[in-house]
């Protein structure tokens, strides 16, 4: 009989323990790894939802190979030192209620972690907010951060915008677009990523200045991600909100060579 028992604890916590990796909270949560540590935990389902792909984590857009990641489980970190000193200081003031300033993470090479970066800061703004929220006794925002992603967004902005394409593959691109850019210009905390886009129209690119600008204007923190220096995405600006995103965001250099394929 108590070697049944045994058994079956030993299989309790075997789950436990496997479902806090499934968790953008288990470092913080003082529940992780124990008995109450499982997909119906309140805060499991408030982050990840019940099927563990919906919750605020998918109301966030973000790509499912980057839904556990964190800045201290990212495979960004290493061969980028510099970079990970100044997004460690950054994490700490989603905590502090200090404003929260901007980033451009930059490297001309391509595949050095920067989508990367940005998704883990994303997950943690996402986890300082919900305890924060906790905290204070607020009710968290259900989508409180969203990971924009500019190609696709570009990609949308075509399938609607050139001549003769068939209404049924331009209405849902169109809804879809302008569904995309009312949350990306309004969303307390964003990730651009690939804001750098070349080949881009006068139409589309008014449209991205709009959304930049409109967060600017209300001082909203914005994570870009890009392979051409700031200096040189802000030229396509106008000056006097180039030097209002200058003054609010600080530019981080990713080196090396590409790490795509390693993992
Ligand atoms: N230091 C690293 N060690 C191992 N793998 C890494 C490292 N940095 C990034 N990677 C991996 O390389 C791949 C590309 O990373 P990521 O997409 O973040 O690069 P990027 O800088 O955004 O690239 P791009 O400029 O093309 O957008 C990912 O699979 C990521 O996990
Ligand atoms: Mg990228």
């Amino acid at each position: 009989m108590i070697s049944i028992w045994k058994g079956l604890n030993y299989k309790r916590e075997a789950v436990a323990i496997n479902h806090s990796a499934n968790c953008i909270l288990s470092g913080p949560c003082t529940l992780a790894d124990t008995d109450k540590c499982n997909r119906m935990c309140p805060s499991y389902v408030a982050m990840h939802g019940y099927a563990g792909d919906g919750g605020r984590v998918g109301a966030a857009g973000l790509p499912s190979e980057y839904r556990h990641l964190t800045v201290n489980n990212s495979p960004a970190r290493t061969g980028q030192a510099a970079a990970y000193t100044v997004v460690d200081k950054y994490v700490d003031t989603f905590k502090t209620g200090d404003r929260i300033k901007s980033l451009y993470l930059y490297s001309a090479e391509p595949g050095t972690g920067k989508t990367t970066t940005a998704a883990a800061l994303l997950n943690e703004y996402l986890t300082a907010h919900y305890i924060g929220c906790l905290q204070r006794g607020e009710t968290p925002l259900e989508r409180p951060t969203f990971f924009w992603d500019v190609n696709e967004f570009q990609r949308d902005y075509n399938a609607f915008s050139r001549p003769m394409v068939p209404r049924e593959t331009a209405e849902p691109a169109a809804a879809r677009y302008y569904r995309t850019m009312r949350i990306a210009e309004s969303v307390p905390f964003l990730i651009a990523d690939d804001i750098g886009v070349r080949d881009a129209t006068d139409a589309f690119r008014a449209d991205l200045h709009s959304v930049i600008n409109r967060r600017v204007v209300s001082g909203l923190p914005t994570i870009y991600t890009s392979n051409i220096p700031m200096a040189e995405m802000l030229r396509l600006f106008d000056a006097r909100i180039a030097d209002r995103i200058r003054d609010m965001c600080g530019e981080v250099h990713f080196v090396g060579k590409s790490k795509r394929g390693r993992r």
